[in-house]
């Protein structure tokens, strides 16, 4: 088998879906279900018909394109990521996994290649959590790690529910229906990004992942006293915002105290109630982020973080309380998979290292029904979840071979 992929194709399609955003160029932001998202993923369908791919969607807008195997009921071999972005994004998050998986099917039917099993390429819905606050929600239904009745009370900033959202959006099927059996998938890679500098900087074009970091996220309402801001002495005031200042310097030091350098937290989002500069912030809501290899250390953060939290309120006379939105187990990838994908960049004479995600995919999820594994290319200086966002035409074209030679392996 020859594989001859179309690099100008693929590199004009990722400039085109960038073009599909929600704000100017070179910034993408494209939000689960809004215009942008549903213009992306029409225009992604297209992509996928013309190259001869049977679509469907599932209830959440989960979407599959299918290349038919001669074995129609083989377990399948997935591959794909997510088309959303994050505000301020770039270019290539998630993209190319989505974009390089059509590739690499492309390059695999004009070889000649014919998989015994079908091959399905898959555009997750909401990788990202920015509409409803957690991330993966596909794949998250996908793999039964959410169920239907947590999902339905899901709502996004305006108070809109998932199933409002979703059935506005033309996706009107039962959320039972998301959940696919175990077995469905033979096996399923991801390629993405790197999305830090380790590749960049060992000069190593490819990264096998072994292991997906666990991510967790929670909220926090602090509730304090508003009032006028030149009336109100300052010994009188129970202003929410110097507590949260105080809460997010506590969960630096948690994350950076934690023993491991693994171990990481941030304070993405603070809301501030009522927001005038002439009023003392009566309410505060800061949305966290923490993650870590391993688990343990992640959840002892996280107590150590409500601890200091507490403490903090306490101190200043506020209530504070915590919305834990999730709290996710590692994965591991599948030996089987970790093997093909070695052997693939053997075979293309590419030079791989074996690495750890410590950003979460969709793979995580999948994880829990398939076997998985990811194949990361480098990105510019590590840069990710911001519009310089880069990754050379070379190192995607490198990825994508060895995607579909890992994809042809897999399938026979
Ligand atoms: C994915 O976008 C992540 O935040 O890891
Ligand atoms: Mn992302
Ligand atoms: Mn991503």
């Amino acid at each position: 088998m020859s594989l001859t992929l179309n690099r100008d194709r693929m590199i004009s399609e990722i400039e085109a879906l960038a073009s599909i955003s929600e704000a100017e160029p070179p910034v993408v932001t494209r939000i689960v279900f809004t215009a942008s998202d549903l213009k992306a993923r029409a225009w992604m369908k297209a992509r996928c018909k013309k190259a001869g791919l049977t679509v469907r969607e599932d209830a959440v807008g989960n979407t599959f394109a299918r290349w038919n195997g001669s074995d129609p009921s083989a377990a399948v071999v997935g591959t794909g990521s997510h088309i959303d972005a994050i505000p301020n994004a770039g270019k290539y998050d998630g993209v190319v996994g989505v974009l390089g998986g059509l590739e690499a099917i492309r390059a695999l039917q004009q070889s000649g290649f014919r998989p015994r099993r079908s091959i399905e390429l898959l555009t997750f819905t909401s990788e990202e959590p920015t509409r409803f606050g957690i991330g993966c929600l596909g794949s998250r239904l996908l793999s039964g790690t959410l169920s239907p009745d947590a999902a339905r009370k899901l709502k996004d900033n305006d108070g809109a529910t998932l199933d409002e959202v979703r059935r506005g959006a033309g996706f009107p099927g039962e959320l039972e229906e998301v959940k696919l059996p175990i077995g469905y998938f033979h096996a399923f890679v991801e390629l993405h990004i790197e999305q830090g500098p380790l590749l960049e900087q060992q000069q190593i074009p490819l990264g096998i992942v072994t292991k997906i970091a666990a991510p967790a996220s929670l909220r926090i309402l602090i509730e304090g006293s508003g009032g006028h801001a030149g009336a109100v002495l300052m010994l009188d005031r129970r202003d929410a915002l110097c507590a949260a200042a105080e809460m997010i310097l506590a969960i630096e030091n948690a994350a950076r105290t934690s023993g491991a350098m693994d171990t990481v937290a941030t304070v993405g989002i603070c809301d501030v109630f009522p927001g005038a500069v002439n009023s003392i912030p009566s309410r505060v809501r800061l949305s966290v982020d923490i993650r870590d290899t391993d688990v343990r250390r992640r959840d002892q953060v996280m107590r150590a973080i409500e601890t200091a939290c507490h403490s903090i309120s306490n101190g200043r006379h506020l209530t504070t309380s915590f919305e834990l939105l999730n709290a996710d187990a590692p994965a591991d990838s599948a030996p089987i998979i970790i093997e093909a994908l070695s052997q693939s960049c053997l075979k293309h004479e590419s030079k791989f290292m074996t690495m750890v995600s410590r950003a979460y995919h969709d793979s995580l999820f999948v994880a829990r029904i398939a076997p998985v594994a990811m194949l990361f290319i480098p990105c510019r200086e590590g840069y990710s979840h911001r519009p310089d966002e880069y990754a050379s035409p070379e190192d995607i074209a490198r990825g994508t071979l060895v995607l579909a030679e890992t994809l042809a392996a897999l399938s026979e």
